[in-house]
């Protein structure tokens, strides 16, 4: 799937990872409908609750180095979702279709919210502040 342009921060890396997560949304979607792959469904949500991480971490890095103004905002929702996610893989060892629903409309909306409210925030401030330091 395509990253929509209305999803994009302008910042390369961050948009080739925001593209590789709604995509691992996207194969959740795909291993849902396919009831016979539990272990697909399994490993994906694996591999997203560990992209998730990678990818949190660095957008914090780029926060701490660059000291962006509302890190300690956007650090507290980074959190909050990992909990989340934690929370989910803890009570949803086994594959249902109701949390496999679950996943996918709260943790996917949350984490496309996250993008247009704080991450394109975060953009916006890296692409300035990497325009200024390569004009000096
Ligand atoms: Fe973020
Ligand atoms: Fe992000």
């Amino acid at each position: 799937m395509k990253l929509d342009v209305k999803y994009e921060t302008g910042v390369v890396w961050q948009d080739f990872q925001h593209k590789q997560l709604i995509d691992l949304f996207e194969k959740i979607k795909e291993a849902r409908s396919d009831n016979k792959d539990k272990n697909l469904y399994r490993y994906t949500i694996a591999f997203l609750a560990m992209y998730v991480n990678h990818h949190f971490k660095l957008e914090e890095e780029y926060m701490d180095k660059y000291t962006y103004p509302d890190t300690a905002l956007h650090r507290k929702e980074h959190q909050e979702f990992i909990k989340e996610i934690k929370a989910f893989r803890e009570e949803n060892i086994n594959y249902s279709e109701k949390g496999a629903d679950e996943l996918l409309t709260r943790m996917g909306e949350w984490i496309l919210s996250h993008i247009l409210e704080n991450d394109q925030k975060l953009g916006e401030y890296i692409r300035s502040f990497e325009q200024k330091k390569s004009a000096s």
